[in-house]
């Protein structure tokens, strides 16, 4: 079976008040719409078109990478129109399912099961049991429980009002079937519009049977239309991300106070305190522990390491048994080995650190190749940039930088070499011998402070 997948994103979002089309509002970090192409692409969808509407640039430019198909509906004249306008995109598969951009929780579970339970018939709708069914389509069956029709809110009779079993808005059918019906749609409703939910009334007169499913969970199938109802989606989606992870054997401080905003792969008995947000892809070893209010960004961190609190990483790559932070900046480009220690204030950036070095206090390390068994003082600060060019500081294995140095790049400090604290090294400087640039200590003696002169 050839799947097509029709995503229905024309509609202007008007009650977001935003200038970001609807679908890119971010839930979990990524736009609406990235989250129902990913749905599509992991039924194996054979083709994917997205519907969009006018102005809708923007959001193809957003996923320009998606791998969908983009379709334009210029006037939003309903969803049976929206859909009609992808169906020559259409024309090479067996059946079109059709999700909407605004609904990212669908899961790939209740669609697989739709897709099963209409397997033998033209049409299959998610449909749901909701005690407060207002603005639904409500669904219509007759004496024997067979699906009849859909009836729009606006257009029903107060006895169809009471129906609580609604229209989700996600069906599939038979494309064959379907075009014949789309054809078939007529705008002689309260609201003007082509009602994709009429096909199901046409389907039964046809004598199609019309397979119904439910999701798992309601969230599934909520829609955002307000920046309120995106909140509460984000916290479903926050809540089942971190029931997974720590099923997955991850301990979470406290799963409401922990955000993913990207991919966590984390082995056993990692440990995240509270307030700790992850993007893009980052991968934690086994027994990881991350401190309270860290950012993780891509990065992957080896077994045991701990990250203390208020500690920003991104794009690094850090060893076993490391310590990082509190308060440490780590930039892109970082590797520190294992046994590494980078402490409080310390900001590094495209460096690595070898096994078992330390920057424990205060200091820049910037573009900068550190051997191992280093110890960088308190307060030294590698000079990578002159204004114009970016320049490389190495310090070799076993090198101690006393504190408050500045290693103006490029530089080498050699192996087992000494610099004395305060200096401003210019030059290379050779292994094992102490090194220092310093003004000789004086006293002046019997110097007196100057005395406030009396106001004349
Ligand atoms: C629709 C269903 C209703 C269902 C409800 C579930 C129809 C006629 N009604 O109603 O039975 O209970 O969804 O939420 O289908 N869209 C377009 N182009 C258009 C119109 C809509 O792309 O011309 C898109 C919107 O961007 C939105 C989706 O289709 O993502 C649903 O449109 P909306 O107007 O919200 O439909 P409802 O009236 O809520
Ligand atoms: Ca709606």
């Amino acid at each position: 079976m050839r799947l097509g997948v029709v995503v229905l994103a024309a509609g202007l979002g008007k009650r977001m008040r935003s200038r970001l089309p609807k679908v890119l509002h971010p839930l979990g970090g990524q736009p609406l719409l990235s989250h129902v192409l990913e749905k599509a692409r992991q039924l194996g969808a054979a083709r994917i078109v997205t519907v969009y509407g006018h102005g809708g640039q923007q959001v193809r430019d957003a996923l320009a990478g998606a791998g969908c198909v983009w379709v334009e509906q210029a006037e939003q004249l309903g969803t049976g129109h929206a859909v009609i306008q992808a169906m020559p995109q259409l024309a090479d598969v067996d059946r079109v399912l059709v999700l909407y951009g605004d609904v990212p929780l669908i899961s790939v579970a209740t669609l697989a099961r739709l897709i099963s339970v209409s397997a033998d018939t033209g049409l299959g709708v998610l449909t749901a049991d909701v005690p407060a069914p207002a603005g639904y389509g409500r669904v219509l069956r007759d004496a024997h429980g067979r699906v009849t029709g859909i009836v729009e809110e606006k257009d029903a009779t107060p006895d169809q009002r009471a129906i609580t079993e609604v229209n989700t808005g996600i069906l599939i059918a038979e494309r064959t079937r379907l075009v014949g019906w789309l054809a078939r749609l007529g705008n002689d409703n309260v609201q003007g519009e082509y009602y994709l939910t009429d096909v199901t009334g046409l389907a039964a007169a046809e004598g199609v049977a019309v397979a119904t499913t439910h999701p798992a969970r309601l969230t599934e199938v909520a829609g955002v239309n307000d920046r309120v109802q995106l909140a509460a989606l984000e916290r479903d989606y926050q809540r089942h991300a971190a029931e997974e992870l720590m099923r997955a054997g991850v301990t979470l401080a406290d799963p409401g106070r922990f955000d993913l905003r990207g991919t966590l792969h984390a082995e056993q008995d990692v440990s995240i305190d509270v307030n700790v947000v992850i993007e893009g892809e980052v991968r934690l070893s086994g027994g990881v522990r991350i401190g309270p209010n860290c950012l993780l960004k891509d990065c992957r961190i080896g077994p045991a390491t701990q990250v203390l609190a208020n500690s920003v990483i991104e794009g690094a790559q850090i060893g076993a048994d490391a310590r990082v932070g509190p308060f440490a900046r780590v930039r892109p480009e970082t590797r520190l080995a294992d046994q590494t220690h980078v402490g409080n204030f310390v900001e590094i950036k495209k460096t690595s650190l070898g096994v078992g070095s330390k920057a424990n206090h205060l200091t820049y390390l910037g573009d900068a190749e550190i051997g191992a068994g280093v110890n960088v003082g308190a307060g030294t600060i590698t000079c990578n940039y002159d204004g114009v060019n970016k320049s490389v500081t190495r310090i070799e294995d076993r090198a101690f930088i006393g504190s408050n140095s500045a290693l103006v790049a490029p530089v080498t400090v050699g192996a087992g070499a000494t610099i004395g604290a305060g200096s401003v090294i210019t030059r290379d400087t050779p292994a094992e011998e102490l090194t220092l640039t310093r003004a000789p200590q004086v006293t002046i003696p019997g110097w007196q402070r100057p005395k406030k002169r009396p106001s004349s």
